[in-house]
């Protein structure tokens, strides 16, 4: 059962994206889910990042998958954002899971393989999902990661992960044993959403950071969305 609204990226607009930071506001606001994106490092270890290089997130340089976990753990992932934030770190998925569950938090697990790392993401990410005492959920654009994903753990959930549904959402769901679909808000009908809720799969969009947007997927029988702006909805909305 989803969370009606998801902390994207732990609810990137209000905190440095993908970082325990973020994961605490989140829940201070009254969320009960969050989504965040799972690399892995050079020594094999799934930390969380979005970008295939550390620029945009974090004060380091290069690739995330030429950095020991040890090296990315120094580099500071806040002070890009805010002054505020300065020195919050880039966490691993073990540390992020383990507040999920001292949180109470719901999560999305988005595997998000380096160039040419799929099937190892996929397994790496699963194998740290499944000691997880969180309630969770697997997701990749890369069906190579989910099939990874799925030898590791078979009994976590997984969610294709797309921008535009496809025409044989069906097949592709029901070849990767995937429970729900992921897709970009844009573009989401309600002729397409009342298909996925009648077959009996979660449907979530992202990203949704206007509540009229939001309240428009919900009535089209969308079960979740992906939000930067979990501070829209108050606690008894999400
Ligand atoms: O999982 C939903 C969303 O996070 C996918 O896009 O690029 O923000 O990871 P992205
Ligand atoms: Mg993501």
């Amino acid at each position: 059962m989803y969370p009606r609204i998801i902390a994207h990226r732990c609810g990137g607009a209000l905190a440095p994206e993908n970082t325990l930071a973020g994961l605490r506001i989140a829940a201070r606001l009254g969320c009960r889910g969050v989504e965040f994106d799972a690399m892995l490092s050079a020594d094999g270890v799934p930390v969380l990042m979005h970008d295939e290089t550390l620029e945009r997130t974090t004060a380091g340089r290069g690739r995330v998958a030429e950095l020991a976990c040890s090296q990315i753990g120094q580099l500071d992932a806040g002070a890009w954002f805010h002054p505020g934030f300065t020195a919050e770190p880039v966490p691993t998925l073990d540390q992020v899971l383990s507040l999920c569950a001292e949180l109470g938090l719901w999560a999305n697990v988005e595997i998000k393989p380096s160039s040419g790392q799929d099937a190892e993401t996929g397994r790496m990410v699963a194998r740290h999902a499944v000691a997880a005492s969180c309630s969770l959920v697997l997701s990749s654009f890369s069906p190579e990661a989910l099939r990874s994903a799925a030898a590791a753990a078979p009994l976590l959930p997984r969610a294709m992960l797309v921008e535009t549904i496809p025409a044989d959402w069906r097949e592709r769901l029901a070849d990767l044993g995937a429970m729900a679909l992921h897709a970009q808000a844009r573009g989401v009908t309600a002729e397409v959403a009342s298909a996925v809720r009648a077959g009996g799969f979660s449907l979530a969009c992202y990203t949704v950071n206007n509540r009229d947007e939001a309240g428009r997927l919900f009535a089209m029988g969308v079960s979740a969305v992906f939000t930067d702006r979990p501070d829209l909805w108050v606690t008894a909305e999400m």
